[in-house]
């Protein structure tokens, strides 16, 4: 692979569709309908950048070990995944939402330690553990909302935007974790081998977001 050849993994989802508006103004654009197509890997209107979507989950392991040069996650994933194994230069403040704790309206008594539902769970122990509180997690992989009303947990740590879910549930939030946004990442070694092609990436795309404040 020459050099210049960068390879970014973007997150699909909701990530996606304000991800790419902004890759545009950058004037990186799919040759493909990304959000139509059953591919996974994509080239540009630019010979040397290629385009991935996968789970952002999967987004931080892809940089990590050099398979994207670049990519683009949210926070509350980069945190869970933990590593510093790769850099994250850019805050791209799109897809913001909040990690929160969030418990039922009307609580019932808890019997035991609290349960703490939740997908992030090295997040969840990092933060309860700075709380000196004892909790025990339950590992979901979604639904999280379900858990309280069905006595599973007794509360849950969750992405909340417009809280609207939580509400739905008979839930209300709680603690603020963190404040979440999109970054982007690069992996080490690329930053050093490409860094002219990916210097020139980061500062189009800094640009932008500066211009969408
Ligand atoms: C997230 C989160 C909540 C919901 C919160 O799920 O897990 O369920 O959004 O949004 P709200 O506060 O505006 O209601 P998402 O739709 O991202 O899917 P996920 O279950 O795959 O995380």
């Amino acid at each position: 692979m020459s050099s210049s050849q960068v390879i970014i993994a973007l997150t699909k989802g909701r990530i996606l569709d304000e991800v790419l508006p902004l890759f545009e103004q950058t004037d990186i654009i799919p040759l493909e309908d990304i959000k139509n197509s059953r591919k996974l890997i994509f080239d540009t209107n630019r010979d040397n950048i290629q385009l991935m979507v996968m789970r952002g989950s999967d987004v931080p392991t892809y940089v990590e070990f050099g398979s994207a040069d670049m990519g683009v996650v949210g926070k509350d994933l980069l945190m869970e995944y933990g590593s510093e194994e790769f850099y994250e230069p850019l805050d791209l403040k799109l897809a913001r939402c909040r990690l929160m704790t969030a418990e039922p309206t009307n609580p019932g008594p808890i019997q035991g330690r609290p349960k703490v539902a939740t997908k992030f769970v090295n997040i969840a122990k990092k933060y309860f553990a700075e709380q000196g509180k004892q909790i025990e997690l339950i590992k979901l992989n979604g639904a999280l909302e379900l858990a309280p009303a069905m006595g599973l947990a007794d509360s849950i740590v969750d992405i909340v935007d417009t809280g609207n879910t939580l509400k739905a549930n008979g839930l209300e939030p709680k603690e603020l974790i963190a404040q979440i946004s999109s970054r982007v990442i690069v992996n080490k070694a690329s930053m050093k081998i490409k860094n002219t092609a990916i210097r020139e990436i980061l500062g189009k795309l800094r640009e932008a977001v500066a211009n969408n404040q």
